[in-house]
């Protein structure tokens, strides 16, 4: 996303006809406000949803039928940038006013929380990268982008790539994992799948990589909590899906809430003129989150909001998200002295060339006749790429006894009310869904033809049915449990302390066990449960996340053996909360976990996780061997054979590893290097072969050098983190 040399020369000239409230306006990004329409004032009807006085059914009704302020009369005056609108018909509408009735008639660049899809959900993020499918990553941004963009939303704020590692925190849900390789490739095919269909006006948006940066690093889990690490930690770990999404070309960023060593994002002038626009050399712009700057205050960095405005534009925050800090402030700040003009050039040449390298200026408006299509319903390729990404994303994670698949002629028992809740299939971050579109996991079963009856019983909130219960054990032949979260459960500003399954749901599956009965539990969650218990009574377990507008069919699909699952996990599960944070690529320890006493280790819990990074089963096996080493020039060339053992067709995602035995640096125990998805049929053979680049061997130092130091390495390759073959080599850059 480079500027030609004829966009410079437009923004220049555009640049040069503008006042300075006019460049301010560019700066400031508004959202519709409430301002009435309900008996209460705004702050104390949140505070009814918080305390529980309304139900979130309730507020919704009562928000569907507010009053809002679009800033029409700011839009006019050129005093904003950017709005935040759903609706296409509001949004032509908001265009227009800016286009047509302001004086130098800038179009708006109008973001929007798409994270997952928009009205096409599909499965939450941490879920869509257990597929390790980078095509999959990029088609379905792609289609997220063609969908926003016809509802006139022409800034995604997504992807989110924060690297996560602590399960405690609610927004692992919404970003790849823990894994920074894998990230980085989410973070590409996401940012490719955005931005690069140049086919049409309509076909792309900007994308905004967020948050930047360690915000999944906080403190205890606790969302908007400190964080704080070294600089090669940084580096290595939060840093490179970043460095990928900017090599890639993403558009613009958005600064974390959280203070990294003390200085918070948002007004973080290393972070963002240094390391993103300096050394990772973002083109476009830099947005805060919702009102982050004014939350500078709270943290004591600022003294009051005059005071944080200027510390954020001095640090290269580009544009502030919703508290008009900078339309209140900056003018006289600039008039004053204390923030250089060139500071505001600087932004609103950033934010101008967004605009006009998303076409705005030529065409800023909807069709009507797509607003009429999407309003007929989806068309057929958006549903059938929900139910492949939703298929892609489900994790095995145990099946003793080969439970599953269940034959079509077994009487199933399905039980919890998730299982029946088509509201709960999209997740967190999901705001254009249809109930329509959606398909529950019970819907599912009886459209694939399932024998399947019914029985509610109990789930993650409120009590149990004994009747029900009494009655699904009495009647199956088998008994399909769907355990898990509300999408409310995880997600932003939803961390907790206790990650094991919530409610009485534990209670539920050891009353559903006694019975005899065969038990297969889905889980329908958010985040990594810690699943010690389950892990250990339960007969087969299929990780199903929040999966989307057809979490029903793919779900149905594997329990039938439609589908051979073959997701493998994106982040590692603990046995027991405590454990966290948990993660494969931890630093090597000089006592590693072990039976012995004085080795790093709990008294009463596993030193390491349940089910780590990689991990996932399949209805079929596969077998690796004859694993090779070649160093061909600059790359070394890994070979493996792997082999299908089973009786089914079936997709293995092999992973290779790497770990540098000796640095001046400890290093992780292993670190993922690449990934390859095999199709093989039964009792089929393939040769894997990764190339892997020398340079790729390196790590960062505490200076924020990059450093390839001589000495042995292992190579690991493997069906998941901790099940792999190993070889050592001694390698000379
Ligand atoms: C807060 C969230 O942290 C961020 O992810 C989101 O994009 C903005 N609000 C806008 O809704």
């Amino acid at each position: 996303m480079k500027p030609t040399q004829e966009q410079k020369a437009f923004v220049e000239d555009l640049l040069s006809r503008m006042t300075l409230e006019e460049k301010i306006g560019q700066m400031n990004q508004e959202s519709p406000s409430i301002v009435g329409g309900f008996d209460v004032p705004f702050h104390e009807l949140i505070e009814m949803l918080t305390d529980g006085r309304i139900s979130q059914e309730e507020f919704g009704k009562i928000m569907a039928n507010a009053k809002q302020d679009y800033h029409e009369d700011d839009i006019r005056a050129g005093l904003v940038g950017s709005m935040m609108v759903k609706e296409p018909r509001e949004n032509n509408r908001l265009q227009k006013i800016a286009v047509e009735e302001s004086r130098l008639g800038i179009p708006l660049i109008i973001g929007f929380d798409v994270i997952h899809g928009f009205r096409s959900v599909f499965p939450i993020a941490i879920a869509e990268a257990c597929s390790f499918d980078d095509d999959l990553f990029e088609v379905t941004a792609h289609m997220a982008a063609r969908e926003s963009r016809a509802h006139g939303i022409n800034w995604n704020f997504a992807p989110m790539i924060d690297a996560a590692r602590d399960s405690r925190w609610g927004r692992v849900s919404e970003g790849p994992g823990e894994d920074p390789l894998l990230g980085s490739r989410f973070a590409r095919a996401k940012i490719r799948g955005l931005q690069n269909d140049h086919s049409s006006l309509l076909n792309y948006v900007a994308a905004c990589t967020k948050h930047y940066v360690a915000y999944g690093a906080c403190e205890s889990g606790r969302d908007y909590n400190t964080t704080s690490m070294s600089v090669s930690n940084l580096y290595n770990v939060y840093l490179p899906a970043f460095r990928a999404a900017m090599d890639e070309g993403a558009a613009t960023v958005m600064a974390a809430f959280n203070d990294l060593n003390g200085v918070p994002c948002t007004v973080n002038k290393w972070l963002l003129r240094d390391v993103l626009k300096g050394e990772f050399g973002l083109d476009g712009f830099v947005v805060s989150d919702a009102n982050a700057i004014r939350e500078c205050v709270i943290h004591g960095i600022a003294e009051d909001d005059r005071d944080a405005g200027v510390e954020a534009a001095l640090a290269g925050m580009d544009m502030d998200m919703g508290t008009h800090i900078y339309k209140d402030y900056l003018k006289a700040e600039v008039e004053k002295g204390t923030v250089p003009p060139e500071v505001i050039d600087e932004a609103v040449r950033r934010i101008l060339f967004v605009k006009v390298w998303l076409g705005l200026f030529d065409n800023p408006y909807v069709p009507e006749e797509l607003i009429e299509a999407y309003e007929k319903g989806l068309p057929k390729e958006h549903v059938a790429l929900c139910r492949r990404a939703a298929e892609e994303s489900m994790v095995l994670l145990k099946n003793e006894s080969v439970i599953l698949p269940l034959d079509r002629k077994q009487k199933i028992s399905l039980v919890g009310t998730l299982a029946d809740d088509r509201n709960e299939v999209c997740g967190a971050w999901a705001m254009a869904w249809k109930p329509e579109d959606c398909v529950s996991i019970r819907a599912g079963l009886e459209a694939a033809g399932a024998n399947v009856s019914y029985y509610p019983c109990g789930g993650p909130e409120g009590e149990l049915n004994e009747e029900e219960i009494a009655s699904a054990c009495a009647e199956g032949d088998v008994i399909v449990a769907v355990v898990g979260e509300t999408d409310a459960m995880s997600g932003e500003a939803s961390s907790k302390a206790d990650i094991s399954l919530p409610g009485k749901q534990r209670v539920l599956l050891e009353k559903l066990l006694a019975s005899g009965k065969p038990v297969v539990t889905v889980l329908m969650n958010g985040r990594p449960l810690a699943l010690g218990w389950e892990a250990e009574h339960l007969p087969a377990i299929l990780e199903a996340w929040h999966l989307g507008i057809r979490m029903g069919d793919a779900v149905a699909a594997a329990l039938l053996g439609d589908v051979n699952p073959s997701g493998k996990l994106s982040s590692s599960f603990p046995a027991v909360t405590g454990q966290c944070p948990v993660y494969y690529n931890h630093p090597s320890t000089g006592r590693p976990g072990s039976k012995s006493k004085f080795t790093s280790r709990y008294l009463d819990a596993p030193w390491e996780a349940l089910y780590p990074f990689g991990y996932g089963l399949s209805y079929t096996g596969f077998a690796y061997d004859d694993l090779q080493i070649h160093k061909i020039g600059k790359c070394l060339e890994i070979t493996v054979r792997v082999r299908n053992t089973g009786e089914r067709t079936g997709t293995e995602i092999a992973q290779l590893y790497t770990q540098d035995v000796s640095a001046s640096l400890v290093r992780p125990v292993k670190e993922l290097k690449d990934y390859r998805r095999i199709e093989l049929k039964p009792g089929e053979e393939k040769k894997v072969i990764f190339v892997l680049p020398l340079d790729s061997l390196g790590f960062y130092d505490n200076e924020g050098k990059y450093r390839l130091e001589d000495g042995l390495f292992r190579f690991f390759v493997g069906g998941s983190s901790r099940d792999c073959m190993m070889k050592e080599l001694r390698i000379k850059f």
